[in-house]
């Protein structure tokens, strides 16, 4: 099979697409582009009419009209190169002898071939998909991996060091949660489309890892729906899914065999928030359920224990999470331990103690009241606050990033509609999330993933911020009504800046570096552009758009 369609995916219609596609163009397109590598022709014969409807498509101009003029905005992310180039985190934890599964993040045209230079020997990397599976090592310690991606364009290189202990979750976990665009009528074949267009899309080329199944899975005692009543549990006590998650199992696997990882939802009360079956007197049983079925990750949400709960003494907030994070930490597979309490208690001080992975600081990002400023910018202010507790193994959560095509919290059933925040807003929103190393989840339909969302949510030198190594959370630098500055330090020496205007004005920013604790010349690079500003000897000033943001990486001269 030829290499033409390749080589016109990467590059003139990916312009083209980046300015108008939809999500399934861009999967057809990278669909086929896998297939072909295959050389099987009834494939190869489909995947021909997959190109040829992709084109159509691009030709015809299918788009998504996005608010407030998304659609004419500036793609701040330049279009990945053709050639390889390895991303996601550089450090990973996992538990002695734990199932391995990890997926080498990889942009760039396929084929592609991998290999992976000092990979212990328990493990095995599928050179094709980039796909490494296996069993952890048995010996605490750390074991430095050369990756390396090769392909007609060119090759790249990137050190991946796995750390065999106690601690996972080294850098937050990225990924897609169901809640904001399906909520109380998820099913495993929504969940499943999210997967397959969470690769197909390339999101997983970025590093998007988790496919997330939030609340109502379950049953719903007392539920007059066919779909969702019945027995909570078995006969054993065994909870069981309701009839719109048929086989979590074989969800779960075709989840794993993309190379991505899969979350769980569920409460220590009795019910869930929005009233399904909880895990409360059967807390152990659920967790092994649930790393039966193989899920990753578990979101344990507060909800109804409230009324267990005896009173709201930390003791009582802390111990159904202290209770969960031994069970978890006890099961034969890694499963990261989200916790969900809207920051009671002040669980930043303590989430990592008692087990969690991440801890939701806020309350539902969904729900909050945005005044003069959408909601998402009062949860970061607030999330902000908690920097110094971030770091690895244990991060603030100032919940998902609700951007694309997305469900309204306040009216779940009137279905899901392009975001009303402006594009600056949503490089601000993005921005403050990797500052902060949050998690990164984005919520919004993954089905309908459109170009100008890609952009914001897949930009290589962004996230790298998000998983840097180091695992600092940003500090606050500034924060007035008009201005906001967060600046996080790196692992290679560097720091990250950004630069928020609060402002529905064009504003003019300066930062010095006394504010920022640094001196002597400075690199200065533009994140999103990703191109170099110059050299820069006491301040930084940058024109902001309203609501605009810039990210620099200041990388002191002698460095470089
Ligand atoms: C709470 C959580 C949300 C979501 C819903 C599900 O509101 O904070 O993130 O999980 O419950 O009911």
């Amino acid at each position: 099979m030829g290499k033409t369609p390749l080589n016109v995916r990467g590059s003139a219609l990916h312009q083209l697409e980046n300015r108008y596609s939809t999500t399934r163009c861009y999967s057809y397109l990278r669909n086929a582009s896998a297939f072909l590598e295959s050389g099987d022709g009834v494939t190869a014969d489909r995947n021909r009419w997959g190109i040829i409807l992709a084109v159509l498509m691009i030709v015809s101009g299918v788009a998504h009209g996005n608010a407030r003029g998304q659609q004419t905005a500036e793609f701040r992310t330049p279009t990945p190169p053709n050639a390889p180039r390895i991303h996601g985190p550089k450090i990973y934890g996992v538990r002695p002898g734990h199932p391995f599964l990890y997926r080498i993040p990889c942009t760039g045209i396929r084929p592609i071939r991998f290999s992976a230079r000092y990979l212990p020997a328990s493990l095995k990397l599928d050179r094709r998909t980039g796909i490494i599976t296996g069993e952890a090592p048995a010996k605490y310690g750390e074991y430095t991996v050369e990756l390396a991606a090769v392909s007609a364009y060119g090759e790249d290189g990137r050190t991946f060091k796995i750390v065999v202990g106690d601690t996972i979750g080294l850098t937050p976990q990225m990924g897609w949660n169901d809640w904001y665009t399906f909520y109380d009528h998820v099913t495993a074949a929504d969940v499943r489309k999210a997967a397959d267009a969470m690769f197909a899309s390339g999101m997983a080329d970025f590093g998007y890892q988790y496919v997330d199944i939030d609340d109502c899975w379950a049953r719903e005692p007392g539920s007059g729906d066919p779909e969702l009543s019945g027995p909570a549990r078995d006969a054993q006590g065994n909870i069981l899914p309701n009839a719109r998650f048929p086989d979590m199992r074989d969800l779960v696997n075709h989840i794993h065999s993309l190379g991505l990882k899969s979350g769980i939802y569920t409460s220590p009360g009795p019910l869930t928030c929005a009233h399904f079956e909880g895990s409360y007197q059967h807390e152990a049983a659920d967790a092994r359920q649930f790393a039966q079925w193989g899920f990753d990750l578990l979101k344990y949400d507060w909800c109804s224990y409230g009324q267990i709960a005896k009173d709201q003494t930390i003791a009582s907030l802390q111990a159904p999470y202290r209770k969960m994070g031994a069970i978890v930490a006890g099961l034969d597979r890694d499963v990261v331990l989200n916790m969900c309490q809207y920051g009671m208690g002040d669980v930043w001080q303590w989430g990592r103690e008692v087990g969690g992975n991440s801890w939701r600081t806020t309350g539902d990002l969904g729900l909050a009241k945005g005044s003069s400023l959408p909601g998402f910018y009062s949860i970061g202010f607030a999330n902000a606050e908690h920097g110094r507790f971030a770091g690895p193994g244990g991060w603030n959560d100032p919940d998902y990033i609700l951007i694309g095509t997305v469900g309204d919290a306040r009216h779940q059933n009137s279905g899901a509609r392009q975001t009303q925040l402006t594009p600056e807003e949503q490089y601000s929103y993005m921005s403050m999330w990797s500052l902060m190393a949050a998690p990164l989840f984005f919520s919004g339909d993954m089905a309908k993933l459109d170009a100008f969302t890609r952009n914001v949510l897949g930009n290589a030198e962004v996230i790298d911020i998000d998983q840097d190594p180091l695992g600092k959370q940003a500090a606050i630098v500034r924060t007035t009504s008009a201005e906001f500055i967060l600046a996080k330090r790196l692992d290679d020496g560097s720091l990250a800046v950004g630069l928020f205007n609060l402002t529905t004005a064009p504003r003019a920013i300066t930062v010095n570096w006394s504010d920022l604790g640094i001196s002597g010349q400075q690199m200065a690079r533009d994140v999103w552009r990703q191109h170099d500003l110059g050299s820069f000897a006491t301040v930084y000033s940058t024109n902001l758009p309203a609501h605009g943001v810039e990210l620099v990486r200041l990388i002191p001269k002698q460095a470089r």
